[in-house]
């Protein structure tokens, strides 16, 4: 019996071939009265939607649900594992890229990519002018990184390429980071005070939405950035909107926003001192390819009933 497969998003098709033919891939129903939730045997979330218990209810054949990515903050984690139902994502394989991405925003931000690309376009470049878009240095610089977690490494170490002093907070100290990475803990509000680059690598969870609000971005010096290429739920944008707007930081350079995208007459989307890029800390070939792979390898082995390679709950 081929088993139905429900999927958020249009699948690549390179995905639907490894998934292979024992599965038929469903793209999801927009009816909740929908049969093919009474049939489907598993799920795969591309894009973020909410799985909760009430929908895991609503399939009552449902043997696993494997998520493209390592964030599953959208996934009812406690629902499932409540339902003896096998969560899989895909962690360590995106660290390199997503580290990188949070390394581009930095460098655009701190040395005016996205502003001057849209400027050298426009009619208004006329001239050479040695006072345009003085920029701030990376190197020598301070980063303060808030999530000392896989990424974070990745990016301690992307950050120790640059001469940067690097500053990182985390619910627990790293010692093998610091020890590995020279990378110095500090609390929230030191390393707030002190970073020229404040880059978030945490996961969304209770304790870390809307982390950076007010009182945070107070404590930020005028000539810093926030990088963001974790989830867009960490920063309360209505207190960034204000901070941006206000010059408590220089600017924020973001991967990620909550809602993603935002509406599109959100204030952030019409500031020259934030960049949005439409969520893209992942989205290199190979790390895709990468992560493919073990989607689908999760997917299979819980529609086989076997343990998963990489499970989460
Ligand atoms: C993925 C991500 O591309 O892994 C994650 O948590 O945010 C991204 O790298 C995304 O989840 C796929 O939609």
């Amino acid at each position: 019996m081929l088993h139905d497969i429900i999927v958020d998003t249009q699948l690549p098709t390179e995905m639907i071939a490894m998934i292979g033919s024992e599965c038929t891939v469903h793209i999801w129903p927009a009816d909740a009265a929908d049969p093919l939730f009474d049939t489907a045997t598993g799920v795969l979330t591309y894009g973020h939607p909410r799985v909760d218990g009430a929908l895991m209810d609503r399939m009552p054949n449902l043997k696993v649900i494997s998520n493209f990515g390592v964030g599953v903050d959208h996934i009812d984690l406690a629902a499932a594992q409540a339902r003896g139902i096998p969560v899989g994502n895909t962690p360590h394989i995106l660290d390199g890229a997503t580290a990188d991405m949070t390394f581009a925003l930095l460098l655009a931000a701190a040395r005016n990519v996205v502003i001057g690309e849209r400027f050298a376009r426009s009619a208004e470049f006329t001239h050479y002018d040695p006072k345009l878009l003085i920029g701030s240095e990376v190197h020598d610089a301070t980063i303060g990184i808030i999530g000392m977690g896989n990424i974070g490494r990745q990016v301690a170490r992307r950050a120790r390429g640059f001469d940067m002093t690097v500053l990182y907070h985390n619910r627990t100290r790293n010692l093998q980071a610091e020890a590995e990475l020279g990378a110095t803990y500090a609390t929230l509000p030191e390393l707030l005070q002190r970073a020229d680059y404040v880059t978030l690598n945490v996961p969304l969870t209770a304790e870390t939405r809307g982390m950076i609000g007010r009182a945070q971005l107070q404590q930020m010096q005028p000539t810093a950035w926030l990088i963001n290429a974790a989830r867009g739920g960490v920063i309360n944008h209505a207190a960034l909107v204000e901070a941006l707007e206000q010059g408590w930081i220089a600017g924020a350079a973001l991967d990620v926003t909550e809602p993603e995208p935002l509406p599109r007459d959100h204030p952030l989307l019409h500031m020259d001192n934030a960049i949005i890029a439409p969520h893209l800390g992942s989205a290199t070939r190979q790390t895709r390819r990468a992560m493919a792979q073990l989607t689908v390898d999760n997917l299979k082995a819980g529609l086989a009933g076997s343990p998963l390679p990489s499970r989460i709950a």
